[in-house]
């Protein structure tokens, strides 16, 4: 019996390793997955790494480096992009010793606890977006290069790469033709220099592109050039010959970085994606035909970059916390839920099965809140009671073109009473709308149109998730432990 038991778990860690070995090796040419965290129920660290491994995703970016989930990364052999919000960016510019307690803190002592395996540090999301009017056009540079040093003093150098994840919209050309790109005149400068460190550094070019936003921005946009299943007056260009915007937009990069001396820059496309809801060409449907579409053309490349591409998918899972200031979509980017559960069909890897759900979701009781059957529209507490509501949740999904789109006046108030009440854990006085509100236990989903409610959170409320928090502490305290 000891002895079988022996061999099994010898086996299972000559296994383990083989796996391990597998993943890191194919990591090149995988789908990755961003990760964010702007929900009022974040998925806790542990399920969404079985999420992302359950799917055979490989690869993650974070926006941040919060320790509880790096701790949650160890020993997952997943790849891991670690970032450093914008706000970081001006104290990270003038301090080296900012830099390297940052270093110190967020990656080598997750590193020397051997098991994350951080591969990148994403230095600031999207800096020179024109909405922040040039915030942090002085500050991006000079932090990149202080985070860079402080990963050579902390012996890192070779291991883990700086980079900048930036918008498309630091590049931009004259015609349709991706040959006529250059930087936009504005940060061509700072850009130039941004390019020239990496290059120093070995370092990668991130890049955000969204074909989604062509068609959002610009209504005669031509719809199937936004997706990857061919175009009936495609682009010619030098003999190249383009059928889709995803194409064109990332070779406008590849000409950019030629014509400034830098043509063989490693591009990595830091987000690629479609949403569900909150617009009309946010549907299921799109998203899938767009997303399935990114997987199938991986493999292919551009015509300016035949071969295999790094790419990790916009996003993981829903967000319901995220400003909407750049429209409605903005909290429906998941390829999964804000609980894990499947949007739609999607093969992410050679094999042909769908993705699978997370696992372990306990979820509040079945219970909705919507208009009292006997409450009239014409109450005049009505309008300011649906205003608090939406202000405090999530009321994106009823507006043109979304997916509750179609229900009666009546529905719509109850939508946005049972998005408040499941958003405040289901708390009675949550459902308190003056002679307006009632409790039922019957789902008022309709259709494409989801009443959700939300799952308990580990150590809110309910005891038996208190075992998941002391998991972590110990998982903490081993950790600390391997560090002194
Ligand atoms: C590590 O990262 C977290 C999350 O961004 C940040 O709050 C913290 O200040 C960082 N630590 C240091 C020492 O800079
Ligand atoms: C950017 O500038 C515009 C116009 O001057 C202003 O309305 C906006 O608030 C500014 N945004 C930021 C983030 O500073
Ligand atoms: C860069 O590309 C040129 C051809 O354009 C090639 O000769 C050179 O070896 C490449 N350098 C690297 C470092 O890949
Ligand atoms: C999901 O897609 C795969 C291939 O893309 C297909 O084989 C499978 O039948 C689909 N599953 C469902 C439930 O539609
Ligand atoms: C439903 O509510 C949304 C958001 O408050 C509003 O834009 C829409 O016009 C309403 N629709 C109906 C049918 O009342
Ligand atoms: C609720 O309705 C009752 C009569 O149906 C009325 O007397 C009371 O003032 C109402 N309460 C509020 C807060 O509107």
């Amino acid at each position: 019996m000891g002895k079988n038991h022996e061999l099994l778990a010898g086996a299972g860690v000559t296994l383990l390793l083989l796996v391990l070995l597998m993943s890191m090796v194919n990591s090149g040419d995988s789908i990755g997955a961003n990760w964010g965290t702007q929900a009022s129920h974040p998925l806790p660290p542990a399920t969404v790494v079985k999420l992302l491994r359950d799917n055979g995703i490989q690869k993650v970016k974070l926006f941040d480096a919060e320790a509880p989930v790096l701790f949650a990364f160890r020993g997952s052999g997943i790849e891991v992009m670690v970032g450093i919000p914008n706000d970081m960016l001006a104290t990270l510019s003038t301090s080296v010793d900012a830099a390297e307690r940052w270093v110190e803190k967020n990656v080598s002592a997750h590193i020397s606890s051997n098991s994350v395996l951080i591969k990148y540090v994403a230095v600031g999301n999207e800096p020179f977006l024109s909405t922040y009017n040039g915030t942090f056009l002085s500050s991006t540079l000079p932090a990149l290069q202080n985070i860079q040093a402080a990963l050579i003093k902390a012996g890192l150098g070779g291991r883990v790469k700086v980079t900048v994840p930036l918008n498309a919209d630091v590049y931009e050309s004259s015609t349709q033709q991706p040959s006529t790109g250059d930087f936009r005149a504005n940060v061509k400068d700072v850009m130039v220099q941004i390019v020239d460190f990496l290059s120093r550094n070995e370092a990668p070019f991130t890049v955000n592109i969204y074909p989604f936003i062509s068609l959002y921005n610009d209504p005669n946009f031509p719809v199937d050039y936004a997706f990857f299943d061919g175009y009936s007056s495609p682009i010619e260009d030098n003999g190249r010959t383009y059928t889709n915007v995803f194409d064109a937009n990332y070779d406008t990069l590849v000409w950019a970085l030629q014509k400034n001396g830098y043509g063989n820059m490693t591009i990595i496309v830091g987000e690629i994606g479609w949403p569900t809801d909150g617009d009309r060409n946010a549907n299921i449907g799109y998203a899938q035909r767009f997303n399935q579409g990114v997987m199938r053309h991986l493999g292919k490349g551009t015509p300016m970059r035949p071969g295999p591409m790094d790419a990790y998918l916009f996003s993981l899972v829903d967000e319901d916390a995220k400003s909407i200031q750049p429209g409605n979509f903005e909290r429906h980017w998941g390829v999964f839920n804000f609980d894990g559960t499947v949007k739609y069909n999607l093969s992410l890897g050679s094999s042909n099965r769908g993705l699978v759900e997370a696992s372990n979701i306990k979820y509040f009781p079945e219970r909705w809140c919507v208009l009292s059957p006997t409450a009239s529209l014409d109450d005049p507490q009505l309008v300011p009671s649906v205003e608090y509501a939406c202000s405090h949740a999530d009321c994106t999904s009823l507006g043109f073109g979304s997916s509750c789109a179609d229900l009666d006046p009546r529905g719509n108030v109850s939508y946005a009473f049972n998005s408040y009440y499941q958003k405040s854990d289901q708390q009675e006085t949550a459902c308190k709308f003056p002679n307006l509100s009632v409790i039922t236990t019957t789902d008022p989903s309709r259709g494409m149109c989801r009443f959700r409610r939300m799952f308990q959170e580990p150590g809110k409320g309910n005891g038996g998730f208190l075992l998941e928090p002391i998991g972590i502490l110990l998982q903490m305290l081993v950790f600390m432990l391997a560090f002194l």
